[in-house]
Order: structure tokens, then C-alpha cells, then sequence
């Protein structure tokens, strides 16, 4: 199957400016030539082009909303017609924000395709916060409720549905930061969270069996990988780095458990700030795993 890297170099929905130049830090990292050299067949079709950041203050608890949509449906276009071509997207942002685009497409293209999504979230964060409860009024802490049809009405509903998403198709793996009024939100909405405490007790082995249990023929894995799911130490470079994160091994581990599902069909790595990195090293591990999750592994390719 062919992978398409598609880049969003934009950082509308972030706390700190910087994640914009994640899709070059990707590129320099060896993403295509790695991809390239396990095997896979792989188009970058560059970057896609967008409002800049105006950074100003929250209107209505929310910042940037006009450049937020505008980002997200230039990203929807791309993802949608990569599906429809029948091949991988991933797309290399920017900020979370984006994966109201990407994964509002990869859920229309389950319903036609009459696949099952399923969402892993690979995150330090929830990202579940919404206008009336956000602390910062930043989209990237708000993609997941946009996804589960509960942010603001311009970012809900691009799936054709009401909601992208139910709950129970959503895992949040490596979770160690959510504000006080997310943890509400988790708990009435009834979201499943592999928090660090789970992952530390059962072990990445456990969680990932669990995760991944009712993943079978018909279904669509999307992974949403935001770079500060790592520890920071590993992973410097990210806007909104907290520390405690799965180590390289684990995240390795959960890496190669996805892959060998075979059923991963689409991905987003989000929030590489190369303003804050050292010598590209967050990039340098993103291409790392990617690579575990298409398949790379120690005695095989
Ligand atoms: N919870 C915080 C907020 O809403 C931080 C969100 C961080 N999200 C991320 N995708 N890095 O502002
Ligand atoms: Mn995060
Ligand atoms: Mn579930
Ligand atoms: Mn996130």
C-alpha cells in the first residue's frame, strides 16, 4: 500500500508557536526515505497552504477559530481524496487541531467503505476541552469533543454525521494531564483512558492487548500520535511537554502491537515543535516509530 505525506505546516491551534515547522523536521528526520526503505511505496505531496497564525486572545473561548477551520478543511480535502485513491495518509502537522480534518474524512470514508473506525489517542492530554471549558481556548486541546459532535458548531458535523465518533470507537493511550473540567467530561461521556497509571501497573503489553481486542477484518485503525505521549526527556521538542510519559521502549512496544494488527489505515503525527527541539530529536524519534508502525521491526525488513 502506498503512504501519503501530506503536510500541514501550521501552529493555529497551539499554546506556543513552533509546531508549523513540524512538517520539514519530519522531512530532514528521513521520513519519506525511511518509509521508503521498509518497504513501502510513498508519495510526499507536500505541504498545503493556509491563513497564518494571527495570535491574538480567545473570542467566545476560543482562539483562531476562523484560521482553525480554514486549516482543517484544507486538511479534510487532502485526507478525503487520499482515501479515496486508496492509499495511507499521514499527516504531519502542526498542531492537534488538525485532526478534526483529518479524522472527520477517515470517518466518512468508513461509512462509505462500511469499515469499523476505531481511534487510538496517543497523547499526554485528553484534548477534550470545548469553548466553555477550555482553561486556554487553544484547538488543540479541544479536537476530541469537535470529533464526538460537542465544539464549536463551524468544527462539528464535516463527517456527515453529527459526530465523527462515538465514544466507544476512541482510546486514549498514555494519558497524564486533563484539566479539572475534563475529567468530568471523560466520566460523562464514558471515554476509555490507558492512563500512565494503567500502563504502569498492567504494562504496555496489557494495555495494548486490551486496546486493541476489537480490532478485526473490517476495521480501520487511525492512530493520532501526538509527540508529547513521550516523556519529555526523549521527546524535547513539543509545546506542551509532560513529564512521566511511556519510554522508548513501551512506546516501541505499542508501536509494533499496532502494526501487527495489519489493520492501520490512516495516522496523524501532531505537535513536533523543532523551535524547541535539540538538534531535531523529537522528528528523529517520530520517523522511529512511524516506522514500527508500518511494520519495521528488529529481524524482519
Ligand atoms: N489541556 C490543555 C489545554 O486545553 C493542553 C492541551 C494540549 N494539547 C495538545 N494537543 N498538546 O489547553
Ligand atoms: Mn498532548
Ligand atoms: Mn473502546
Ligand atoms: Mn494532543
Amino acid at each position: 500500500r502506498t503512504v501519503s505525506l501530506i503536510g500541514a505546516p501550521t501552529d493555529v491551534g497551539a499554546s506556543v508557536r513552533g509546531a508549523g515547522m513540524g512538517p520539514d523536521a519530519l522531512r530532514v528526520a528521513g521520513l519519506y526515505e525511511t518509509l521508503t526503505r521498509i518497504g513501502m511505496a510513498v508519495i510526499d505531496h507536500g505541504n498545503l497552504a493556509g491563513p497564518p497564525t494571527p495570535w491574538a486572545p480567545p473570542q467566545g473561548g476560543v482562539r483562531h477559530l476562523e484560521e482553525v477551520v480554514a486549516w482543517n478543511r484544507s486538511v479534510f480535502d487532502r485526507v478525503a481524496a487520499v482515501l479515496a485513491a486508496g492509499q495511507v495518509p499521514l499527516l504531519m502537522g502542526g498542531d492537534h487541531c488538525l485532526a478534526i480534518g483529518s479524522i472527520s474524512a477517515v470517518a466518512r470514508h468508513c461509512r462509505y467503505a462500511k469499515k469499523k473506525l476505531r481511534v487510538l489517542w496517543l497523547d499526554a492530554h485528553s484534548d477534550v476541552n470545548n469553548p466553555a471549558i477550555s482553561p486556554s481556548g487553544n484547538v488543540h486541546g479541544m479536537p476530541v469533543s469537535c470529533l464526538l459532535g460537542q465544539g464549536p458548531s463551524q468544527l462539528v458535523g464535516w463527517s456527515g454525521q453529527p459526530a465523527a465518533l462515538a465514544p466507544a470507537d476512541l482510546d486514549f493511550i498514555g494519558i497524564r494531564s486533563v484539566d479539572a473540567d475534563e475529567k468530568e467530561a471523560i466520566r460523562e461521556i464514558g471515554l476509555s483512558v490507558y492512563d500512565m497509571r494503567h500502563i504502569d501497573e498492567h504494562g504496555m503489553r496489557n494495555t495494548m492487548t486490551e486496546a486493541l481486542q476489537d480490532v478485526d477484518e473490517d476495521t480501520h485503525l487511525h492512530v493520532s500520535f501526538d509527540l508529547d505521549c513521550l516523556d519529555p526527556m526523549d521527546a524535547p521538542g513539543v509545546g506542551t511537554g509532560v513529564r512521566g510519559g511511556p519510554t522508548y521502549r513501551e512506546m516501541q512496544l505499542c508501536m509494533e502491537m499496532i502494526a501487527d494488527t495489519g489493520r492501520l489505515g490512516s495516522l496523524d503525527v501532531v505537535e513536533i515543535n523543532p523551535a524547541l527541539d535539540v538538534r531535531n530529536r523529537t522528528a528523529e524519534l517520530a520517523v522511529d516509530f512511524v516506522a514500527s508502525l508500518f511494520g519495521a521491526s528488529t529481524l524482519a525488513r
